[in-house]
């Protein structure tokens, strides 16, 4: 039986659901982020020896369940290994070489670096007792890549996409009441884009627990439709019971408003589906005036799903979903409920400055909000599926997204991948339309590009019907894909006439998903290609391409093409084109990799905003230019622009729309002014003034970030006496926080070789050419004696372990390189022996306080190159026959700490992302560099 309820119907109804039922029965159900606290490492591709002796075992962990070694084995002693919290990137912490990856911005990682290809991740988590009987689930949004995991020593899967979410269900391997250890090894040899992909557990990982009887993951698929002022939503819900519950449920479904208050409910009366089956739900529920999703008006929906099993609510699961309309029509482009928008888009990729690819959530929505302040409305997420939290960040700012798949194909590998993209993006109302594929060279112009697309297509629609497809095409127009997608993507004009292609699929929409490639350094007016710089004015890049204003005023005037997709909002790392080494990021981006602006951002702003707009470009500092010419460029929406220089006016232009204007200007310090006319009225003036030598460090948060974020976004630039802001300053600072940890630093320079991170080095050392001697006594001695040369054998070899020695003696060397006072050497003893004492180079030492099996060695002990360790020890007696028994005494660390954190300013500019403590509500920044007065930033406001 089904029952709809309204609010407005049946008020005590709803009071009792609300609660009686997800007021006070909690659920099953808990998402745990497990993102802290996990022990890293780098192993090596093809050394088993170098990856820790994983899969080395007789078995291995295919040939039987529970036999995963190496660092794959739940026992394996990891207490040498960096501590770390995700989201992590192990690239982007690497110096960069030329012989690394070009399309990975040369991090010398990953492809052709087997020894930092392979990432090992292990962490230990309690599963409490009353856990048992829930369903047990490890979350991961994205490993990069080819990740395989394990759990207490079970082989769980592999996943190779770095791009796709996953989960196992771990119930039936966990150790209830006690310790599990979940062991993640990610592989980065092989690389799936042509730009930079970051490595290793770079988004979040979660512990899911569930009634058997749960939403699936991705299990619910909220549409909805809009007549006059009513919205019909449709909840689809798929139940699945991995339990032997047999009989009824209910399934009750709520609606909440943005400002958490209840909209609606009903209630479905089932039977549970059969023991690891599933089952379907659909409920319609009629939402009054909904507020509709809007780019201005973000309006968010919730619903809440709730299973109840025999009186009690077993599960509840919520989804986030907006109301709104879209449409993409062959003559008039993209409407948004109902309403025509021009798509003024831009590409991206996922990795920022200092970070690499594991951003912070809190640098998402940094990132959107950049772009939305530029005039953008829509994000194509070029090209693989995004991190969640964009999506998220989208959602709740109000960006219009493409949702791109990795590769094409009509297999498993591509459409699973589709699908799992699909199912877990389809309710977010900022998605507008599914991209099946990018600049398929080797298929888009032909027939098997066209039977591709029919299939991925189809697929997708039959997975969701609401939103189309299309593909990014760069040849071919007419023919092939182009000829059956859904929304013809064209990628560059200069790539084939768009008219034509219209002209002949006059039934087909349309839409730039790539224009642009325009290079631009962040500063720079003058190209120089010796330094590998590109000039911000906005020219064609190459003979075929075309400028961002030429790009828009193409699609502006054109109805028919829903709008224009710019390659790209920011840099990012990777494809330095039009140079090679040592540029190691983009020159695409309207936005350096750090969000600060070019130029063309005010172009954008201008044409694509909706706020008055002057732009005056370069910067007036150019000593030893005095006299000659100079381009003066303004960016703006006025009518009319002055322009003067020392309060000399150099004439009055006016705009043309989509425009922009151009004086040629001697070159005298001073002051060069721009001034904004609408409708006659000056209204906004722009001053680009000759500064003075550099004097103070400026440190300032983000506008677009929050002071009470978690996650700082901190400007740092240098001023003159006068506190203005000196663009060609290059002054390298030195940073010291308290408060919080530094994520990393970047400045928007395409050839900037510097460190993106310090992070302490740690270095493992193993003990080598363990040797041992059988002594008579079972008293350990406390002093070393000098043992005959002769009487040493390999250690353990051929060990009796029914008729051991009283105690032995081991001796082993183990090799420091480069070794200074500043380093830090420990050594995680493995208990070889039942009772041990040690001694290094001939001095005793003694265990640190707070681990037993760890010793701690001061620098005054250990010399450059061989150093011997003897352990004096008691042997191990074995149990049972059978008995493995420890004979690795274990391992030697040595840390380098790391210099302290720097950066030099790029044309005026650098950028620090700093995490706050978790305990702390302040933030004490200080920067200091030669010749200037140090900067102090401190941001006290308590955390959210
Ligand atoms: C396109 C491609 C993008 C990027 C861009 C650079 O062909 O789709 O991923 O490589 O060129 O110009």
């Amino acid at each position: 039986m089904k029952i709809i309820v309204h609010k407005e119907i049946l008020l005590y109804f709803i009071f009792w659901v609300s609660v009686t039922s997800f007021a006070q029965n909690k659920s099953d159900r808990e998402l745990i982020l497990i993102d802290k606290d996990w022990r890293f490492s780098l192993g090596h591709l093809y050394d088993t020896q170098k990856d820790f002796g994983h899969a080395e075992g007789y078995f291995s962990y295919l040939a039987k369940t529970g036999f995963a070694d190496g660092p794959a084995a739940p026992g394996f002693d990891d207490r040498a290994w960096r501590k770390l919290d995700l989201p992590h990137d192990w690239a982007v912490e690497q110096d960069f070489s030329e012989k690394a990856s070009y399309s990975h911005g040369f991090k010398s990682s990953g492809k052709g670096f087997p020894e930092k290809s392979i990432g090992w991740y292990r962490k230990k988590i309690m599963i409490p007792q009353s856990d048992e009987g829930k369903i047990i689930t490890l979350k991961f949004d994205g490993v990069f890549r080819n990740s395989k995991v394990f759990f207490n020593g079970h082989f769980l899967g592999t996943e190779e996409s770095g791009y796709n979410g996953f989960e196992y269900d771990i119930t039936a391997y966990v150790n209830y009441g006690n310790e599990n250890t979940i062991v993640v090894r990610a592989d980065t040899s092989m690389e799936e884009g042509w730009f930079y992909e970051g490595a290793g557990i770079y988004r979040h990982v979660y512990l899911q627990k569930t009634n058997p009887l749960h939403v699936i993951t991705n299990g619910t698929y909220v549409t909805s439709e809009i007549q006059n002022d009513t919205a019909e939503v449709t909840a689809e819900v798929t139940i699945e019971n991995k339990g032997n519950y047999k009989g009824a449920i209910e399934v009750i479904q709520t609606i909440i408003n943005a400002s958490g208050k209840e909209v609606t409910s009903t209630a479905e009366n089932r039977l549970a589906p059969e023991f690891y089956k599933t089952a379907n739900f659909t409920s319609k529920i009629k939402i009054q005036s909904p507020l509709l999703w809007d780019l201005d008006a973000p309006n968010l929906y919730r619903i809440i799903t709730q299973i109840k099993q025999e009186g009690k609510i077993v599960d509840d699961y919520e989804t986030n979903f907006g109301i709104r309309t879209i449409k993409f029509d062959p003559e008039k482009g993209f409407f948004l409920n109902g309403k025509s928008i021009k798509l003024k888009g831009t590409n991206n990729h996922q990795d920022h400055a200092g970070i690499g690819t594991a951003l912070p959530d809190e640098l998402q929505y940094y990132r959107i909000k950049k772009l939305k302040e530029m005039g953008s409305n829509a994000y194509r997420c070029s090209h693989n599926p995004p991190t969640p939290e964009l999506l998220d960040a989208c959602d709740k700012l109000g960006m219009l997204v493409i949702d791109e798949t990795r590769l094409m194909g009509i297999n498993d590998y591509h459409l699973n991948d589709l699908k799992r993209l699909i199912e877990r993006d389809r309710n977010h109302p900022s998605i507008i339309c599914w991209s099946v594929g990018n600049e398929e060279w080797n298929i888009e112009g032909g027939i098997v590009g066209e039977r591709i697309t029919n299939v991925m297509q189809g697929f997708s629609k039959s997975i969701d019907p609401t939103r189309p497809v299309t593909v990014g095409i760069s040849s071919g127009f007419r023919s092939g894909i182009s000829s059956v997608v859904e929304i013809m993507g064209y990628n560059y004009m200069g790539n084939g006439d768009i008219d034509a292609h219209r002209n002949d699929f006059k039934d087909q929409p349309g839409m730039g998903t790539e224009e642009g490639s325009t290079f631009a350094t962040r500063g720079i007016y003058f190209n120089d290609d010796t330094k590998h710089y590109k000039s911000a004015y906005d020219k064609k890049p190459r003979p075929t391409f075309f400028s961002i204003e030429e790009g828009w005023k193409f699609y502006a005037s054109r109805s028919y093409l829903a709008g224009m997709f710019i390659w790209t909002g920011f840099d990012y790392r990777g494809e330095p084109t039009p140079y090679g080494w040592p540029s190691v990021t983009s020159y695409f981006g309207m936005m350096d990799v750090c969000g600060f602006p070019k130029d063309n951002v005010f172009y954008l702003k201008s044409w694509w905003g909706s706020t008055p707009v002057l732009h005056l470009m370069p910067h007036w500092n150019w000593s030893g230019m005095e006299g000659k010419e100079i381009d003066v460029w303004v960016h703006s929406n006025c009518d009319e622009v002055e322009l003067l220089l020392n309060k000399k006016s150099l004439g009055k232009k006016k705009m043309e729309q989509y425009g922009h204007l151009e004086w040629k200007v001697n070159y005298t310090p001073g002051t060069l002014e721009a001034i904004g006319y609408k409708n006659g009225k000056k209204i906004l003036t722009e001053i680009q003034k000759t500064t003075q030598n550099p004097e103070n460090i400026k440190l300032s948060i983000d506008k677009e970030n929050p002071s009470n974020a978690n996650v700082l976004v901190i400007t740092v630039e240098v001023t003159d006496k006068k506190g203005l802001h000196i663009p060609t300053a290059n002054d390298e600072i030195t940073f010291a926080v308290k408060g919080g940890k530094i994520l990393g630093v970047g400045n928007g320079d395409p050839t900037s070789l510097e460190k993106d991170q310090f992070i302490d080095d740690i270095t493992l050392v193993p003990i080598t050419n363990l040797e041992e001697q059988k002594l008579t006594s079972a008293e350990l001695l406390q002093e070393l004696p000098t043992f005959s040369e002769s009487d040493w054998t390999a250690a353990f070899k051929d060990r009796d372990y029914k008729i051991q020695a009283k105690s032995y003696v081991y001796r082993g060397q183990f090799d420091l390189k480069n070794i200074s006072k500043t380093n830090m050497v420990s050594f995680f003893y493995k208990k070889i022996g039942a009772e041990s004492v040690i001694f290094v180079n001939g001095n005793k030492v003694v265990p640190s306080a707070e681990d037993s099996q760890k010793y701690s060695f001061t620098s005054s002990i250990l010399k450059e190159g061989k150093n011997t360790i003897y352990i004096m020890a008691k042997p191990l007696q074995k149990i049972k026959d059978w008995d493995v028994m420890n004979t690795d005494p274990g391992i030697i660390q040595v840390i380098t700490p790391s210099e302290p954190w720097k950066r030099k300013l790029f044309n005026g500019y650098a950028q620090i992302i700093i995490q706050k403590d978790e305990s702390g509500s302040e933030v004490v920044l200080s920067a200091t560099a030669k010749g200037v007065k140090a900067g102090v930033l401190n941001v006290n406001q308590k955390k959210k």
